[in-house]
């Protein structure tokens, strides 16, 4: 998977990707990254990347002749636009959740653009970008942390990238159930103890046990994933 990020704050996108689980997968061979600094593919002598709106209003809007030949040199180096998605991130898209994210581990080419809400010209927009993507109901200042948390959602689901792919097969919403209690050494923390049923040995009684945790977590906390659960249950 090729990935190539667009944004003015290239050093922000750089200190992320090449750290933790991300640099990983690049380590193992498994990704590539590539950051684009906008500011690169502006005019000289001012390189400006922004403008005001037409029509007036206020805030300024990323002008689209930097964003479109930054997208060209991405598509050249790619070598091909075969199953490439164009990822915008932007508070108006689709909001992404765990089916989006297992969707998108099928691409074997990104290339996200980071803007600034109401900050991008439309055409950019309808030319250029494929998946527009919200992170939630709220609005952040820029796209780059958005567009870390779509990355990270996908690429930790790439098998390979985590030590053990069964850790990704087992968390919350994969099954439908929230994540459930962990308990590691010591078994006795400031007279705080670990639940007798995980110190048994007994893997059915255990399992069990890590179900009903689940359950009840869900049921208390999400009542819409609940609901869902419940509904697939009753089809068994
Ligand atoms: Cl994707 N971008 C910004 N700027 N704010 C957001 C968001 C994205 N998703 C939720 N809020």
């Amino acid at each position: 998977m090729d990935i190539h990020l667009i944004t003015p704050f290239a050093n922000m996108v750089d200190a992320i990707v090449h750290e933790s689980i991300l640099g990983r997968a690049e380590s193992k061979g498994l990704v590539t990254y590539r950051i684009h600094d906008l500011f690169a593919y502006a005019d000289p002598p001012h390189f400006k990347i922004d403008d005001y709106p037409f029509g007036g209003g206020t805030g300024m809007i990323m002008k689209p002749e930097p964003l479109f030949r930054a997208y060209a040199k991405a598509v050249e180096e790619l070598g091909s636009d075969e199953n490439m998605r164009v990822i915008f991130p932007t508070p108006d898209g689709a909001l992404l959740n765990h089916d989006i994210a297992m969707d998108l581990t099928t691409v074997d080419r990104f290339i996200f653009i980071s803007g600034h809400y109401k900050g991008i010209d439309q055409r950019v927009r309808d030319e250029l970008v494929t998946d527009e993507i919200s992170i939630g109901d709220y609005v952040l200042t820029g796209g780059e942390l958005p567009a870390m948390i779509i990355l990270d959602s996908v690429i930790r689901l790439i098998p390979g990238v985590l030590n053990s792919y069964n850790s990704a097969q087992t968390d919350s919403f994969t099954s439908g159930l929230l994540d459930g209690p962990h308990y590691t050494r010591p078994e006795e923390f400031r007279e705080l103890s670990v639940p007798q049923v995980l110190m048994s040995g007994h893997h059915k009684k255990i399992d069990e046990w890590r179900l009903k945790e689940q359950e009840k977590k869900t049921e208390e906390r999400r009542p819409d994933l609940w609901k869902k659960y419940k509904a697939s249950q009753e089809l068994e």
